[in-house]
C-alpha cells in the first residue's frame, strides 16, 4: 500500500509524531512562536541555533535559548559549532535540558558564524562535520541530526558528500536546505537535491526551501520523497500553514477554510480574521516568557508577517511598530478589526481552538 505523505519519523530511541517541522529560525523560534506552531498542528520544532562555545562557556542569555516552554514536551536543540572538542564540553550542559535531538546547523550564512568555521563553512570540510557527529554521537544516546545546504557555492554543490559524512559519524536524520551559502535566502531552492539525498540515505531525510503553502509541502513530499519538510519562512505570521498542510495531506483535497463557508470572501476575511486573532495571542504568550518591552519589541518583526495580505496593512503596521505595550497593540488591533471586519478582538480571541 502506498504510504501516506503524513505520518511519524522514527529515530533511535525517539518517534517524531509526524513529519511537519518548524524550521530552526534565529531570532524567531523561541518558546512562544514554538508554542504556538505546535497549537497549530507542527509535529516538531527546533530552538533557535545556539553557540556551543557559549554554552560551553555558562552564557546565561544562551542557556536560556535551550529552555522548553511549559506543555513542550519534545524539542530540538540546534547548535552551531566547529570544533570537536566544543561539542565535548557542551554536550554536558546541552544534556542537562534534555533535548529530542541535537541538531549540528552546517548552513547559516552568516559572516559572523562563518568566519569562525561554523555553520555553512562546515560545507567547504565534510571531514569536519564527520568528526563533529561523530563526537557527538559517541557520547550520547540522543540522536544527533544535521542540517546541510546544498553547498558553499554553485562551483562546490557537495551536499552528497556532507550527507555522506554526517550519516558515517553516526547522524540519525539529515535536513537540508537546497541553496548554496551564497544564495543565501535567494532565488530558488533546488529541490532535487532532495531527491537524490532522500534516494542515497539510509536515514531520514527532511527538506527545507521555498515552502510558502500547503501546496508547496505536499508537493515537496511528493517529488522528492523526502521523510518529512520543515516550514521556515512561510510559518513566520502564518502558523496555520501546519493546520492546513495536516489538512491537505490527510484529506486529499482542499485546504479547509476556518469557518468552511460556501462564499469565499466570507471565508478568507474569517481566515484573516483568525490570523490576526493568533498574532495577538502569540503576543500574550511572548509575555508570558518575556517582560514587556522585550515581548513587545520582538513581537514587531512577527505582526509585520502577521498583517501581510491586510486591507490597509501598511497603515496597521505603521501604527503596530510604534506600540511599547500589550494595551497598545490591543487597543489598535481591536480598533482595526473593528473597523474592517465588523469582530471584536476580545469575543474573536475566546473561541481561539485549533480544531476549528
Ligand atoms: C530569519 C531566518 C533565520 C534562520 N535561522 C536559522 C537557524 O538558526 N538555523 C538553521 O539551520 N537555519 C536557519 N534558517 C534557515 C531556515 O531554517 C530554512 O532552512 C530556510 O529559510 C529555507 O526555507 P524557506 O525558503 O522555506 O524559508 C533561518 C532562516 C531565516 C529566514
Amino acid at each position: 500500500m502506498e504510504k501516506s505523505l503524513y505520518h511519524s519519523i522514527q529515530l533511535p530511541g525517539v518517534t517524531l509524531p509526524g513529519n511537519l517541522f518548524l524550521a530552526p529560525l534565529a531570532g524567531y523560534t523561541d518558546k512562544a512562536f514554538r508554542e504556538i506552531a505546535k497549537i497549530y498542528g507542527a509535529d516538531f520544532c527546533y530552538t533557535e541555533m545556539v553557540s556551543a562555545e557559549a554554552i560551553a562557556r555558562g552564557n546565561q542569555k544562551t542557556h536560556d535559548l535551550m529552555e522548553r516552554g511549559d506543555s513542550e514536551e519534545a524539542l530540538g536543540i540546534q547548535i552551531f559549532l566547529s570544533q570537536p572538542d566544543q561539542a565535548e564540553r557542551a554536550l554536558p550542559d546541552i544534556l542537562h535540558y534534555s533535548p529530542s535531538l541535537i541538531d549540528i546547523n552546517c548552513g547559516c550564512p552568516v559572516p559572523k558564524v562563518v568566519k569562525t568555521g561554523a555553520g555553512a563553512a562546515l560545507m567547504q570540510q565534510p571531514e569536519r562535520i564527520y568528526a563533529l557527529v561523530r563526537r557527538l554521537s559517541s557520547a550520547t544516546e540522543i540522536p544527533i541530526t544535521v542540517k546541510i545546504r546544498s553547498g558553499w557555492n554553485e562551483s562546490s554543490i557537495n551536499f552528497e558528500e556532507a550527507g555522506r559524512a554526517a550519516v558515517e559519524g553516526g547522524a540519525s536524520m539529515l535536513g537540508i536546505h537546497a541553496r548554496t551559502r551564497l544564495q543565501g535566502y535567494s532565488g530558488t531552492s533546488r529541490w532535487e537535491h532532495i531527491a537524490r539525498l532522500a534516494e542515497m540515505l539510509p536515514v531520514p531525510v527532511i527538506g527545507s526551501g521555498d515552502l510558502f503553502s500547503p501546496q508547496a509541502a505536499k508537493d515537496m513530499l511528493q517529488q522528492t520523497g523526502c521523510a518529512g519538510v520543515m516550514f521556515a519562512r512561510g510559518a513566520i505570521g502564518n502558523p496555520l500553514i501546519f493546520q492546513q498542510t495536516r489538512s491537505l495531506l490527510s484529506t486529499k483535497g482542499d485546504v479547509i477554510l476556518a469557518d468552511n463557508s460556501e462564499d469565499p470572501m466570507k471565508a478568507r476575511d474569517a481566515q484573516l480574521v483568525r490570523r490576526l486573532t493568533i498574532g495577538y495571542y502569540h503576543l500574550q504568550r511572548e509575555l508570558h516568557y518575556k517582560n514587556e518591552p522585550r515581548a513587545c519589541a520582538e513581537m514587531k518583526k512577527h505582526l509585520s508577517a502577521y498583517t501581510k495580505g491586510f486591507p490597509d496593512s501598511s497603515n496597521l503596521r505603521n501604527k503596530l511598530m510604534r506600540c511599547t505595550s500589550l494595551e497598545c497593540y490591543r487597543q489598535i488591533l481591536q480598533e482595526y478589526l473593528q473597523h474592517h471586519f465588523s469582530v471584536d478582538l476580545q469575543e474573536s480571541l475566546g473561541p481561539l481552538n485549533p480544531a476549528q
